[in-house]
């Protein structure tokens, strides 16, 4: 499949867009700086991957924000146990989990991941969400592909 572009400059803190590639949604957030803080400061032993060592991503995106930007996480869609589209969930309060930092809730059967797609502990998902291969054409525009 081609790769699709992705224009963020309408784009708000806190929200949520999603463009299809190679017949898959991908979701580009722009986490805000509370949403960074809450990944960053994330207990990391709850999590299954913090470090993302299992390949879930291109090798230009580490850490625990998995991205380009610190803001702008770029994200599939799908959930990584049975494929599945996961809720957002972006709230501290959206969730019914001790200190939810928030994120993405998959309903089919109950796995969660944080704001950069890390995968919880103890839920059904093997590993993180993908990140797929992309890049920042200009400041407002990321060609996903
Ligand atoms: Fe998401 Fe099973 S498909 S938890």
């Amino acid at each position: 499949g081609a790769p699709v572009q992705a224009d963020v400059s309408k784009l708000e803190a806190g929200q949520r867009m999603t463009v299809e590639w190679r017949g898959r949604p991908v979701w580009i957030i722009n986490r805000s700086p509370e949403m960074i803080e809450r990944i960053e400061d994330f207990d990391a032993s709850r999590l299954a991957d913090p470090d993302s060592e299992e390949p879930q991503q291109p090798g230009y995106v580490s850490g625990p924000l998995r991205s380009i930007r610190p803001e702008i996480g770029v994200l599939i869609g799908i959930c990584t146990h049975l494929g599945c589209s996961p809720l957002f969930r972006p709230e501290p309060d959206a969730v019914e989990v001790d200190n939810w930092p928030g994120g993405f809730f998959c309903p089919c059967h109950g796995s969660f991941f944080d704001l950069a797609g890390r995968v919880f502990r103890n839920v059904p998902a093997p590993t993180n969400l993908e990140v797929p291969p992309y890049r920042f054409e200009t400041d407002d525009i990321i060609i996903v592909g």
